[in-house]
C-alpha cells in the first residue's frame, strides 16, 4: 500500500497533510510512504526530516502519486494534481464540498474514493480526528494575536509612574470552537472579555473562562437537537441586533467567529456599527469566507472602514502552520489508521461506519453522500 504526500499548492497554504510523526506510524502498520519535495518547508519541516522518518521523496508531482492507493492533502487538489492522482485510489483532506462541488466530476471520471475531513460528525468516538475543531482552535488563538498586533494599545491593565493604562475590551461574536479559545486567549493577554452566542448552553463555558456572556432575553433557543446553531427569528435578531450595537461602542477589538454549518454566515456588524465604533479598534472577521459577520471586511485583506480596522484572513490556520500541520496530520493519521487501514498495512475501509458514511463524497467515483447527490 502507497500513500502520497501531496505539496499544497494554493496561494497562502503552509500546511501539510503528514509529518515526521504520522509517516513513521502509517509505516508502522505497514504502508509505504512517498512524498513530494517540498511539502513541509511552509510548516518548517525539510525533505531530510520525512527521509529520516522512513519516506521516500519524489521531485515530481508525478512521481510521488504514482501508484498511490491513499492521497493526503490538506485542501482540494488543483488541476494539476487531479490529473496526477491515480484512478480508483482514495483522496482524503479538507475538500470543501459546499464550494468545490465542481470537483465531483473529476472525482467521478478518476473513480475516486474521497473523504471530505470537515464532515466529520461530532461525536466523541471522532475527537481525535476533528479537523473543523483543531484548526478552528488555532484560528481562535491566531485571530486575537493578530488584532493584538495590529491594535495601537496595549491589551492588559498596566498601573505605572506615569498614570495608569485601562485593559483592552475584546468582545467575540460566536463562541464555539474558535470563540472559546479566541477568550481564552485574550483573558491571559489580560484584556476585558464579554461574548454573545445564539446557544444558551455555552453560556457556562463563556463564564468559566473568566469572560461575560451577553444574553438576548428571548424564549428561543439558537440550538438544534444536534447541537449546531439554528437560523434565529426576526424578532431575536432584531434584539440581538441592538446589544451588539451597544456593546460594539464600548470595543477596543472584535472576534467574529459565528457561523451556522453549510450557510452564509449571519451578519452581525453592519456598516452603521462600524461607524459607531471607536477609531483604531480592531475587527477580526474569521467568518469571511462565508461571506463575514461583517459585509465591509474583505477575504484576505487588512482595510481600514470608518476608522476601524478589518482583518479578513480566510486562512489562519496556516498563520500557525507548524502547529496546525501537526494537529491536521494527527487528526488524519487517527482517522486512516481506526477506518481505512486495516491488518498488515491493507486497505480495509469501514464503509458502513458513521464517520465514513458521514464524510464519504464519492465511492469509486459515484456520488454516495445524500447532501451532494443531485436530486
Ligand atoms: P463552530 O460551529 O464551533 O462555532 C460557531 C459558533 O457560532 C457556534 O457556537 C454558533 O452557535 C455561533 N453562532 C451561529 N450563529 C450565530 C449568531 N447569529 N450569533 C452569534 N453566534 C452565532 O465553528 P468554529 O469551528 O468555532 O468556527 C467559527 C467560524 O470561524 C466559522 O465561520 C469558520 O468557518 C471560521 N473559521 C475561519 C478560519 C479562518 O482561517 N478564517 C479558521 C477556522 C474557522
Amino acid at each position: 500500500m502507497k500513500i502520497a504526500i501531496l505539496r499544497e499548492r494554493k496561494e497562502g497554504e503552509l500546511r501539510v497533510a503528514a509529518t515526521p510523526d504520522t509517516v513513521k506510524k502509517y509505516i508502522s502498520l505497514g504502508a509505504k510512504v512517498c512524498v513530494e519535495s517540498g511539502a513541509g518547508l511552509g510548516s518548517s519541516i525539510s525533505d531530510e526530516d520525512y527521509k529520516s522518518a522512513g519516506a521516500t521523496i519524489a521531485s515530481e508531482l508525478g512521481k510521488c502519486a504514482e501508484g498511490a492507493d491513499i492521497v493526503l492533502k490538506v485542501r482540494p487538489p488543483e488541476s494539476d494534481e487531479m490529473a496526477a492522482i491515480p484512478e480508483g485510489s482514495m483522496l482524503l483532506g479538507m475538500l470543501e464540498p459546499y464550494t468545490s462541488q465542481s470537483y465531483f466530476n473529476v472525482y467521478s471520471l478518476k473513480k475516486l474514493s474521497t473523504i471530505a475531513l470537515e464532515l466529520l460528525p461530532r461525536i466523541s468516538r471522532a475527537q481525535s480526528m476533528d479537523v473543523l475543531s483543531s484548526q478552528s482552535n488555532l484560528a481562535g488563538y491566531r485571530a486575537v494575536i493578530d488584532a493584538v498586533a495590529t491594535f495601537g494599545k496595549a491589551v492588559p491593565m498596566m498601573m505605572t509612574a506615569a498614570g495608569t493604562v485601562a485593559p483592552a475590551k475584546v468582545l467575540v461574536l460566536g463562541a464555539g470552537v474558535a470563540g472559546l479559545q479566541a477568550i481564552a486567549t485574550a483573558k491571559r493577554l489580560g484584556a476585558v472579555v464579554s461574548a454573545f452566542d445564539v446557544r444558551p448552553a455555552v453560556k457556562e463555558q463563556v463564564e468559566s473562562l473568566g469572560a461575560k456572556f451577553i444574553e438576548v432575553p428571548a424564549a428561543e433557543s439558537g440550538e438544534t437537537s444536534g447541537g449546531y446553531a439554528k437560523e434565529m427569528s426576526e424578532e431575536y435578531k432584531q434584539k440581538q441586533s441592538q446589544l451588539i450595537h451597544e456593546a460594539l461602542k464600548k470595543q477596543d477589538v472584535v472576534i467574529a467567529t459565528a457561523l451556522i454549518p453549510g450557510r452564509p454566515a449571519p451578519v452581525l456588524i453592519t456598516e452603521a456599527m462600524v461607524k459607531d465604533m471607536k477609531a483604531g479598534s480592531v475587527i477580526v472577521d474569521l467568518a469571511v469566507a462565508s461571506g463575514g459577520n461583517c459585509p465591509l471586511s474583505e477575504l484576505d485583506k487588512v482595510v481600514d472602514k470608518h476608522g476601524v480596522v478589518l482583518v479578513g484572513y480566510s486562512n489562519m490556520p496556516a498563520r500557525v502552520a507548524v502547529d496546525a500541520s501537526q494537529l491536521y496530520a494527527r487528526n488524519l493519521y487517527n482517522f486512516i489508521s481506526t477506518l481505512v487501514i486495516g491488518k498488515e498495512g491493507k486497505l480495509d475501509i469501514k464503509w458502513d461506519d458513521e464517520l465514513v458514511t458521514g464524510t464519504l463524497l464519492t465511492r469509486d467515483g459515484s456520488i454516495v453522500h445524500k447532501q451532494f447527490q443531485v436530486k
